[in-house]
């Protein structure tokens, strides 16, 4: 197993997909989400991006069977709008726990695959699949097959939707010095596997596959946390952040956190 996996593995089983003396949420959104008052209508609103992208309603699609790949304990209510469409969902994480948990928020008709998606090898099965902040936790070098994993197990005129981090963010240069002190201290809880490839990355798949990439969320809770007061004002200023990723979305595509790739399978 490479070392990625094995790291998100033990930090989702053990840590990450467990709550603390009865917390909202599990460790991983208290260390990486903003759940804060003045938040909580813009991440919910930015999460539901993605599903007003799998909802939308075309001629050739068949709303038959999802795929959600990493798909941790479908942690927030948003999410049920990512399956709710689908007749039957299947969910594949490599961590059990996550599996365990997401078994408790699933519909019935639910199948919970414990395998690594570097492994995942479905041929021309489902009629979308989704892979929502996991990608960048694989390893660098398997992302790519990861990828094509997908697109194989994908039925024709189906699509494939990955949210992913944008490395040159213009957060990442304003907190690049910031955050290498920050990781040389932060404790051993926090530590697990991430590498984000460029944007350019993704041309190699538009080739053979039509490909489009949409903005999903300018700010991560780093930023939000620090930046944002939990308030009326900060409230205001989500608001405004909400509506000009919607009126400016190449400029927040490019300058913003997190994106969705949309890979179309002809
Ligand atoms: C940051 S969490 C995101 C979970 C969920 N998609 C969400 O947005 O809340 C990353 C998830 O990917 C899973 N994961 C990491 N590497 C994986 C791999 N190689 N194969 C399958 N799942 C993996 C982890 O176990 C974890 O549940």
């Amino acid at each position: 197993m490479a070392k990625a996996d094995k790291n998100l593995k033990e930090f989702y089983n053990s840590k990450g997909w467990h709550k603390k003396n009865n917390d909202a949420h599990y460790q991983d959104s208290v260390l990486w989400e903003d759940n804060r008052e003045a938040a909580k209508e813009y991440v919910s609103k930015c999460r539901l991006r993605l599903a007003n992208k799998i909802n939308k309603n075309e001629k050739y699609c068949d709303y038959s069977l999802s795929l959600d790949v990493g798909c941790g304990p479908i942690q927030y209510e948003e999410y049920k709008q990512y399956y709710n469409g689908f007749t039957e969902n299947h969910f594949l994480d490599i961590s059990q726990k996550a599996l365990d948990e997401a078994r408790n928020n699933a519909r019935p008709n639910s199948k919970f695959i414990c395998q690594s998606a570097v492994k995942f090898n479905e041929k021309n099965k489902y009629d979308l699949i989704l892979c929502n902040h996991a990608l960048y936790h694989m390893d660098k070098f398997d992302q790519k097959q990861v990828v094509r994993n997908m697109i194989s197990g994908l039925k024709s005129k189906s699509k494939l939707y990955i949210t992913y981090t944008n490395r040159y963010s213009i957060w990442n240069f304003i907190f690049f010095l910031p955050q290498k002190i920050f990781n040389f201290f932060k404790s051993e809880n926090r530590r697990i596997y991430f590498y984000t490839h460029p944007i350019s990355w993704w041309k190699q798949f538009s080739k053979e596959y039509n490909l489009k990439i949409y903005p999903l969320r300018t700010i991560s809770s780093r930023e939000s946390k620090l930046l944002i007061p939990d308030n009326s004002i900060g409230k205001k200023i989500f608001t405004y952040l909400y509506y000009f990723e919607d009126k400016y979305p190449e400029l927040s595509l490019y300058l913003g956190t997190y994106y969705i790739v949309e890979i179309k399978k002809e």
